[in-house]
């Protein structure tokens, strides 16, 4: 194991987000350093096989179908994570959702449904947890991205979406330390195995990313996953308000969706 077995023993942690893809292997992660972990998405298929193997690594779980829009939908999600572990001490906001479009041809409830799942569901889930993360002295960790960074083409909404959500985190950072919260994020660069990266990157576009990637290849979850052990462990004691960025270098070397397009249309 890369850190030691007993990280997070005691703990419990919500993921949002957290039957697939990086969510999955956080939350997989999280369990697998001793926490309970609760994970919540739309569809409750998606949720009960991973739910089934936080349980096999011996930690509760509880998979609770709900849609991140919905700020009533996601109290109940956080109050019953509560009653059930009798703490949270990890909120991991990674329900996300995104599409390619260009803003000509991106509709309002286009542009709204991206916004309203990434930046506002993360928003109404990090407030339903407040109470109990005062209680704990609990972490916020959210999913972001490095394509706010740059001009990245047919991304204006997740671009505006995730931009949003590395404002939350600066923001509560400052309003939450007082309570002994602290806020980070993680912007994963593009992940292989991942819903995202089959979206978004596919055939010679894929490759010619993966080339351009200083550290030669593209994510793992598992990148993912020890960036988030730390910064949920004591490790990570005086940092908040930071998002680290785990992509290899690669938007510091390119405008990775730029160079995904101009593969797109070469081919
Ligand atoms: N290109 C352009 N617009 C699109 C689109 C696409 N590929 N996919 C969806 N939209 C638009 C729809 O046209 C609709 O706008 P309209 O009502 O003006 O036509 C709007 O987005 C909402 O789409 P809908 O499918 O009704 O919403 P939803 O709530 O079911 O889905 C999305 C949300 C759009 C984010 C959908 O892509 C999704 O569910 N994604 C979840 C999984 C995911 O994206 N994972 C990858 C993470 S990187």
């Amino acid at each position: 194991m890369t850190f030691t077995p007993d990280l997070l023993a005691g703990k419990a942690a919500l993921v949002t987000g957290g039957g697939t893809g990086i969510c999955r292997g956080i939350a997989l992660a999280l369990a697998a350093y001793g926490c309970d972990v609760a994970i919540t998405s739309r569809r409750i298929d998606h949720l009960e096989p991973t739910a089934r193997q936080i349980e096999s690594i011996g930690r509760r779980s509880v998979a609770m179908a709900a849609d991140v829009r919905d700020p009533a939908a996601v109290e109940a999600v956080v109050t019953r994570t509560a009653a059930a572990f009798g703490r949270l001490d990890v909120l991991v906001n990674g329900a996300a959702g995104n599409f390619l479009c260009l803003a000509e041809d991106l509709t309002p409830n286009g542009f709204a449904s991206v916004v309203d799942i990434d930046l506002k569901g993360s928003f109404h889930a990090t407030k339903a947890a407040l109470p109990h993360l005062k209680q704990s002295r609990g972490v916020v960790l959210n999913i972001s991205a490095t394509l706010q960074y740059l001009g990245t083409q047919a991304q204006v909404h997740a671009a505006a979406a995730k931009a949003g959500i590395d404002a939350l985190t600066r923001v509560l950072a400052v309003e939450w330390g007082g309570y002994g919260i602290r806020v980070n994020g993680i912007a994963p660069g593009p992940i292989a195995e991942t819903e995202g990266v089959r979206r978004l990157l596919s055939g010679p576009a894929r490759d010619r990313v993966e080339r351009t990637v200083p550290l030669g290849r593209l994510g793992a979850i598992d990148d993912i996953s020890n960036a988030a052990l730390f910064l949920c462990s004591s490790a990570a004691s005086h940092i908040t308000g930071v998002t680290l960025v785990v992509d290899g270098g690669l938007w510091l070397a390119s405008n990775w969706m730029a160079e995904a397009s101009a593969a797109r249309m070469e081919s």
